[in-house]
């Protein structure tokens, strides 16, 4: 079926790369603590992919199959007109190359470019909301403020774009207010994730103590609200449930309780143009000297086929005190998650 398409990026575990992460800066105004370090040294800029390069690489994987489009940061909406990338992109949308062009944000400058996103064609936007109590929020996010990301999510909603919270689940922080943050979600009609906390990066802090399993949590709803198998999927890693109180959705993304590999769809390119084969593998490979060594996009498409030829089965996340290392040495910020 789809192998039969010219081009198209097929791994060596017969997976089909349909689904593009990109992160557009390491940069972020917040520092969130299963995330950063309070003290982050962000890349210079000249090491970072300029708007019309990372522009001609999303080209190069659409054009080699890539359907889903999501951009990711640090933050991508501090990153200087980023809107003209989306817009440019956007093309790609009105041809029908693409399926979807997404982001997924932490909210903050949400109110300011909402509008613009949803002219661009974006339908749908991830935003990071771990806690509904404004104390909570500044101490996670270390400089938060909720009440900007909340009038955020409501510009995002009025502009028509339809919104999924992330919430990553965080023990003795978060865990006693997912009942509310289901009644917010989806009394409001937007679906609310749960993600596992994933050891990527140093952060200051002993990840033991913040990692809270999923299984455990989906328990514990289990006994205030009816949740019922549903086979919604959108491309992502996530699991959904509907709440058949609310009806609305809820999923899981369960790296470390439940490994979802085997059906990877996607590959991750950073700011700098390093292709990561795997969120949870040091495996890279550099794109950005064969997009910067000539005009054509010959040596970009070996090199990107040589990457895809090496993308790992999947990552091997281990959360425990033993092993106090993080898996991979990144921050989620430079990959984007
Ligand atoms: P949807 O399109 O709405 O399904 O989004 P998504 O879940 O693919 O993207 P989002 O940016 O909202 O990411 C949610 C969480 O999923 C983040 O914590 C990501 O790091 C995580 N995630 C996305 N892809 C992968 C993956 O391949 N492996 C792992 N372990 N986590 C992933
Ligand atoms: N583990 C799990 N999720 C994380 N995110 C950032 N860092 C981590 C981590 N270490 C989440 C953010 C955002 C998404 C892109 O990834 O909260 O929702
Ligand atoms: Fe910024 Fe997102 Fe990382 Fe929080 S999780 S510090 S909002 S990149």
């Amino acid at each position: 079926m789809n192998a039969a398409i010219p081009g198209t990026l097929i791994d060596p575990f017969a997976r089909r790369i349909s689904y593009l992460r990109v992160s557009v800066t390491d940069r972020c105004d917040f520092r969130c603590v299963y995330c950063m370090a309070e003290e982050m040294t962000f890349l210079p800029r000249r090491e970072v992919l300029t708007l019309e390069e990372l522009d001609r690489l999303c080209s190069a994987f659409i054009e080699r199959g890539v359907r889903k489009l999501r951009l990711t940061g640090g933050e991508p909406l501090v990153r200087k007109n980023l809107m003209a990338l989306v817009r440019s992109l956007s093309r790609h949308l009105k041809s029908g190359a693409l399926e979807e062009l997404t982001l997924t944000t932490n909210g903050s400058q949400l109110s300011r470019f909402a509008h613009e996103l949803a002219d661009a064609g974006v339908r749908r936007i991830n935003v990071s909301v771990d806690t509904l109590d404004p104390e909570k929020f500044r101490a996670i996010t270390r400089r938060g403020d909720l009440g900007v990301v909340l009038a955020g999510v409501d510009a995002a909603r009025a502009a028509g774009l339809a919104v999924k919270i992330n919430a990553v689940a965080l023990k003795g922080v978060n865990d006693d207010e997912f009942d509310g943050m289901i009644e917010w979600t989806h009394g409001n009609g937007m679906d609310l994730t749960l993600i596992e906390t994933m050891p990527l990066g140093d952060i200051d802090a002993d990840r033991t103590d913040q990692y809270l399993p999923l299984s455990i949590v989906r328990d514990r709803l289990a006994e205030n609200w009816t949740l019922e198998d549903v086979p919604y999927r959108t491309g992502g890693p996530a699991r959904y449930m509907r709440v058949a109180e609310t009806g609305g959705r809820i999923g899981f993304i369960t790296p470390l309780t439940h490994n979802f590999c085997e059906t990877c769809n996607r590959v991750r390119i950073t700011c700098t143009g390093t292709l990561f084969m795997c969120l949870g593998q040091d495996s890279s490979v550099d794109l950005r000297a064969p997009l910067r060594a000539s005009e054509g996009d010959e040596a970009l498409h070996r090199a990107i086929d040589e990457a895809i030829s090496r993308k790992p089965k999947g990552h091997d996340f281990i959360i425990d005190r033993a092993g106090a290392k993080p898996a991979v040495n990144r921050h989620m910020s430079m990959t984007g998650g």
